[in-house]
């Protein structure tokens, strides 16, 4: 196919913006290529895994993406800067083992930054890994047995539990520069709830509300994964569904139907939870969830419904490795991952 006549024009821009680019980044004095100097390696990869390895560079703008999308960094820089060359703020590349985050250099959002509250905290879980980033956290939830566990299973000295919840958060007016809510937005009087973050935020401050979808079991064979995924929502959905609160359908529908209130507003569901399980390990997310407790309450002589499934899994999953019993046999169980971004203006 003939290209377009503008395309070397183009091409020879994004060239030049990625020329820039690199020239951005400023080398420190006295730097070494890490192939020429061993130490220098090992001192880089600390700090890569400390999350304090920070670069200058000119201006990207505010972007944030996790492993494996770093292009995506580029590109977006390259697009930024050819909207607007003469755009020469400076900002910092941070990059840690999981992330690369490109923050404006405004002497207020460089790291740590001032305080995170994570509503809906229940153990703690999601809490713990904004302490390295904040000065201070603030983990909060209506459940005090939650906060209690959450408050065992934490060390970092910046993280503390406070009684409260999504529609009254403890936290002085423009006081937070981030608010987090792992799988628990849904629970919230939303509308309260974002009044709230209105008046907690400082300017400029940010909602980050996310949490996984349903998740289903994949093998490399189409057929047994059809046949475990159909067996699985026969429980999920039909068994289980009725008694399922109606706020989850917001989950399974990867809060598709949920907007934050902003102007600055971003919705990311590219990414996904895979993890690497047994039958039996399936059938334990299955008897976790809270339709599964209700429906066991209300039909006590169906309690046992589960072990028929564990049979037909089993039998089906055989095939995928007849050389070991099927209760040994592994499989992905991926969930999607859905995050919801909003920014204060
Ligand atoms: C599914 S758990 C998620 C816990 C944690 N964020 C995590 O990812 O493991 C939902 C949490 O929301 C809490 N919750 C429910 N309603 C709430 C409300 N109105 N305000 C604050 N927290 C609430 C529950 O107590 C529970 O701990």
């Amino acid at each position: 196919m003939e290209a377009p006549p503008e395309m070397p024009k183009r091409q020879s821009a994004i060239r030049r913006s990625m020329r820039r680019i690199r020239k951005s980044f400023k080398k420190k004095d006295g730097y070494v290529p890490p192939a020429s100097k061993p130490h220098q390696y090992a001192r880089d990869e600390k700090a890569v895994r400390a999350a304090d390895c920070n670069f200058s560079v000119k201006y990207l703008g505010a972007i944030e993406v996790t492993e494996s999308r770093g292009m995506s960094v580029c590109e977006e820089a390259a697009k930024r800067l050819r909207a607007n060359p003469q755009h020469k703020v400076r900002a910092v590349l941070q990059v840690s083992a999981d992330a690369l985050r490109v923050v404006e250099e405004d002497g207020q959002q460089s790291p740590p930054f001032g305080v995170a509250v994570d509503v809906g905290c229940g153990s703690g879980q999601g809490t713990k890994y904004l302490a390295p980033h904040f000065r201070e956290v603030v983990g909060v939830d209506v459940s005090d047995g939650q906060l209690q566990e959450a408050r065992k299973t934490t060390v970092e000295g910046n993280v503390i539990y406070r009684i409260g919840s999504g529609e009254d958060i403890p936290a002085p007016d423009s006081s937070v520069d981030l608010i987090t809510c792992a799988q628990s937005m849904h629970w919230f009087d939303m509308e309260k709830f974002f009044t709230e973050c209105n008046r907690v935020l400082k300017t400029n401050g940010c909602i980050a509300a996310y949490g996984n979808g349903i998740p289903l079991p994949c093998t490399p064979n189409q057929e047994i994964q059809k046949v475990m995924q159909e067996m699985f929502m026969e429980i999920y959905r039909g068994i289980l569904g009725p008694y399922t609160d109606e706020r989850r359908t917001h989950v399974a529908n990867l809060y598709r139907d949920i907007h934050l209130p902003c102007k600055d507003f971003k919705r990311d569901t590219t990414l996904v939870k895979k993890n690497i399980v047994r039958v039996d390990d399936m059938l334990g997310f299955i008897q976790s969830l809270s339709s599964y407790q209700i429906y066991i309450k209300k039909f006590p002589d169906k309690a046992d419904f589960l072990s028929g499934y564990r049979k037909r899994f089993l039998d089906t999953l055989q095939p995928l490795n007849p050389s070991i019993p099927a209760e040994d046999i592994k499989f992905d169980f991926v969930a999607p991952i859905f995050i919801l971004l909003g920014r204060k203006s």
